[in-house]
């Protein structure tokens, strides 16, 4: 099988090498890619949402799976691109149609299709320029804390948590007056829930579904949580709290009605669905949809499953993933990011990185997500730079093993939070 994976960050790489170690590909690509996946397959510069290029490199290297990392290509319809041009409409992309990825996409839509399908989310109203004084008096009805949502993709800047009434309406109206651009021309309020969080990932084929292993990120830059949004900082699983009776009531509020959901509206969702959940004594409620995989979740999630990941991806273009089985490494896994000094605001790029060789020997799996060769040498190309990731019999010994290995990679400036796990 040849198989192209889009995408550049960490996520991908993680990806990149589970595909590649399954006996079944023949030839992986990674369009655009980074250093790390070119050690596992072949990077194509070609940029995520260039579907016109992405087309010809398909038909070129008779491609015969597509799979999805980032949202953007979802959310801009890849899939309906693929299935509406006769040369392509044969070749499966993993991930969900244009209106499927509205799940993501609209933060609107997501919280109308819950509310259709009695899906457990926070109490909300959604509001534009027209209704803004229903949206001050809905406010004024919550109890402090307030969340605002932009409706629209905002590369995980376009949440709110303000702590006051006034703060809360300030920033509805300068968010409808575009603070996030076209994004949060609508915005959706939301009751603040109290509780501990956690992503959980399924992979569907429209009707059957496997839940991957339940992994918790870490998306303050600060330890103890605190500071500014990052693209995450690290990751854990398995999550103590999600335990089997947790678990049951996802599979039967949260992953049935909202598979079932969408197959009853006629939208198609062939892909992985990531369900960011909080646990609120107990019960778990969605706090957001997304419709692909995790950022840094997937590089400790993808250590932990054991099956061939090819053969489940044709489970599910095949639409018989219930005839595929899903094996899952019983021990814990770990992944701390490596980030560039200053991030997530100003950072330097072009940093050599050094001690790859000393962490060959540890068992410690190195998954890039910011960099790039320089002169021969892999140099830092982002603000998140290496994701260190580990087995352990326990939590504490993946996150321990990791560190070890986080210390022996040099790079200037480099930064990283050790506590990662803190709160379990
Ligand atoms: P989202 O982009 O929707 O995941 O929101 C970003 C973060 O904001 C989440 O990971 C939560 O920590 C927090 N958050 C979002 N919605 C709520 C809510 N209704 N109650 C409490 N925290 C929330
Ligand atoms: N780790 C959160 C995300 O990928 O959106």
């Amino acid at each position: 099988m040849r198989i192209l994976l889009l995408g550049s960050g960490g996520r991908e790489h993680a990806l990149a090498w589970k595909i590649a170690q399954s006996p079944r590909v023949e030839k992986l690509y990674i369009a655009p890619g980074n250093a790390g996946t070119g050690s596992v397959g072949v990077n194509v510069p070609i940029r995520v949402t260039d579907f016109e290029a992405i087309k010809t490199f398909v038909l070129e290297h008779e491609v015969n799976m597509v799979v999805v990392g980032p949202e953007d290509p979802l959310v801009n319809g890849i899939y309906d691109f693929f299935l509406g041009d006769r040369f392509l409409q044969d070749i499966p992309v993993i991930g969900p149609s244009k209106e499927g990825a509205l799940l993501e996409g609209s933060k609107e839509f997501a919280k109308e299709f819950m509310k259709r399908h009695e899906i457990p989310t926070a109490r909300y109203m959604s509001v534009n320029k027209d209704n803004l004084e229903e949206g001050y008096a809905f406010l004024e009805g919550l109890e402090a804390t307030y969340v605002l949502k932009a409706d629209g993709l905002c590369a995980g800047k376009g949440v709110l948590i303000l702590h006051s009434l006034e703060e809360a309406k300030t920033q509805l109206s300068e968010m409808l007056c575009g603070k996030f651009g076209d994004a949060s021309q609508t915005v959706v309020i939301e009751e603040f829930l109290s509780g501990i969080e956690c992503s959980v990932f399924v992979m569907t084929d429209g009707s059957y579904f496997k839940v991957l292993p339940v992994a918790k990120d870490y998306k303050r830059i600060g330890e103890g949580d605190t500071g500014l949004n990052t693209g995450g900082m690290g990751s854990v699983t398995p999550v103590p709290f999600a335990d089997e009776i947790f678990m049951e009531k996802v599979e039967n509020c949260i992953i049935r009605p909202t598979i079932d959901g969408m197959r009853e509206e006629g939208i198609v969702y062939k892909g992985f669905i990531f369900l960011g959940l909080i646990s609120v004594q107990g019960d778990p409620m969605v706090i957001e949809y997304n419709v692909r995989m995790g950022d840094p979740e997937t590089e400790s999630v993808m250590l932990r499953i054991k099956s061939d990941l090819v053969d489940l991806l044709e489970g599910i273009t095949k639409e018989e993933l219930d005839s595929y089985v899903l094996e899952v490494d019983p021990r814990a896994a770990a992944c701390v990011m490596l980030v560039s000094g200053g991030y997530p605001e100003a950072y330097e790029k072009g940093f050599p990185i050094t001690g790859f060789n000393l962490v060959e020997t540890t068992g410690s799996i190195l998954f890039h997500a910011g960099t790039t060769v320089k002169e021969g040498r892999i140099v830092t190309d982002g603000g998140r730079v290496l994701a260190v990731c580990s087995y352990g019999d326990t939590r504490e010994e993946a996150l321990r093993k990791s560190y070890e290995a986080a210390d022996k990679i040099d790079f200037e400036k480099k930064y990283y939070r050790r506590d990662i796990g803190f709160d379990l």
